[in-house]
């Protein structure tokens, strides 16, 4: 049997994550005890909930452990089994070592079928940012004809999915991204009413108030601090937000503030609604039909960048959370 590649936590990252925190080992595969399998990696999804873990904080997962391989969620084959679940040749997903091969008990794996989308999809469009978006916007943001819907972070893994549903319940959409050619895709390809570039535009309520005259009813938000905040100000009576994410304040060292005027949500009778994806698996059945039967009937586009190699993850990762990614991010293990 060959050795296996992986990547793992060096050390804990303060503030920016570099190229320290990350130490690439080669390990021997050891021999399979009784229940476990061994998978072949072929493609990791780097996310950025990764951040958060890389610091020592318990946050709603636990922090990685120092020295220990990094995990994400991965695809890959089986190509040996001592687990009853399990067969030589399936194909599962589920959260492995950043790393070519992972020897794994099965608890929490599951079989796709690799004929139904290429495997990055299962990562994606098929896979949990995708249920992430699906859940926000039917459960938390449900938005409808004839209301306004704001997607930060909007050609992300999350935020295209998102989006592209607010359209299809009828709601005119806004988003932002970090670059004009995400801006640009956005409403040519995914039919975004209008989107601005975050990193060039310097007056966030200004814009708002020029592509949401009618105020925000619904925020799917990824990003939070400034964006947020500015969202927060012109969000109309009974205005829903889907908490999802905070991208933009994972680096710092210090919790930033909320927005001001926090009596607003009395006021408004507004809901704020954090939520984890991983409390509702018992809907990814559901998620699944409805999602699988848009990309089916064309409904719904996706947009990846896949890296080469697993050297190159930590990398990416960094450029992940400075916006060098468009769309979901995933490492094709095999290069
Ligand atoms: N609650 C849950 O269960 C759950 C599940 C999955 C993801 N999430 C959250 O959802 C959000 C989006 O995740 P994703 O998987 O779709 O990531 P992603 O969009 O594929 O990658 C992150 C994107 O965030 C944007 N970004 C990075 N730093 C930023 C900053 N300082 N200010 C503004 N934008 C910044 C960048 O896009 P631009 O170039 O457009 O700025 C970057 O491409 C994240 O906050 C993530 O933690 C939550």
């Amino acid at each position: 049997m060959t050795d296996a590649l992986q990547i793992v936590l060096a050390k804990r990252p303060v503030g920016d994550v570099n190229g320290d925190c990350f130490r690439q080992e080669t390990v021997a595969i050891p021999a399979l005890a009784e229940g476990q399998i061994l998978v072949r990696q072929r493609f990791l999804s780097l996310d950025p909930y990764m951040r958060p873990r890389m610091s020592e904080l318990h946050s709603y997962t636990p922090p990685f452990e120092v020295g220990k391989p990094l995990t994400g969620g991965s695809v890959g084959e089986v190509v040996d089994s001592r687990n009853d679940r399990f067969a030589k040749g399936d194909t599962v997903i589920g959260m492995l070592n950043w790393a070519t091969h992972t020897v794994h008990d099965g608890k929490g794996l599951r079989k796709i079928d690799p004929a139904v989308a290429p495997l990055p999809a299962h990562l994606g469009v098929l896979g949990m940012p995708s249920f992430t978006a699906w859940y926000g916007m039917k459960h938390i943001c449900k938005p409808k004809a004839g209301e306004t819907a704001f997607v930060s972070a909007a050609t992300g893994a999350v935020g295209q999915v998102a989006g592209q549903l607010a359209r299809l319940a009828g709601a005119k959409v806004v988003g932002c991204a970090g670059g004009e050619d995400k801006c640009v895709w956005a409403v040519r390809e995914a039919g975004y009413d209008a989107c601005f570039n975050h990193r060039t535009e310097r007056d966030y309520g200004a814009v708002l108030d020029r592509l949401c005259p009618q105020g925000i009813d619904a925020d799917f938000e990824n990003v939070g601090g400034p964006i947020f905040h500015a969202v927060f100000a012109r969000l109309n009576n009974f205005g829903r937000v889907a908490f999802c994410g905070a991208i933009s304040e994972y680096q710092d060292k210090e919790p930033m503030a909320g927005p001001p005027k926090m009596f607003t949500i009395v006021q408004r009778r507004l809901t704020l609604q954090g939520f984890i994806i991983s409390d509702h698996t018992a809907l990814m059945g559901e998620f699944v039909n409805e999602v699988g039967g848009l990309l089916k009937a064309g409904r719904l586009k996706s947009r990846e960048t896949i890296v080469e190699g697993l050297a190159r993850a930590p990398q990416a990762f960094m450029g992940l959370l400075k916006g060098e990614n468009f769309g979901k991010l995933v490492v094709k293990i095999d290069a």
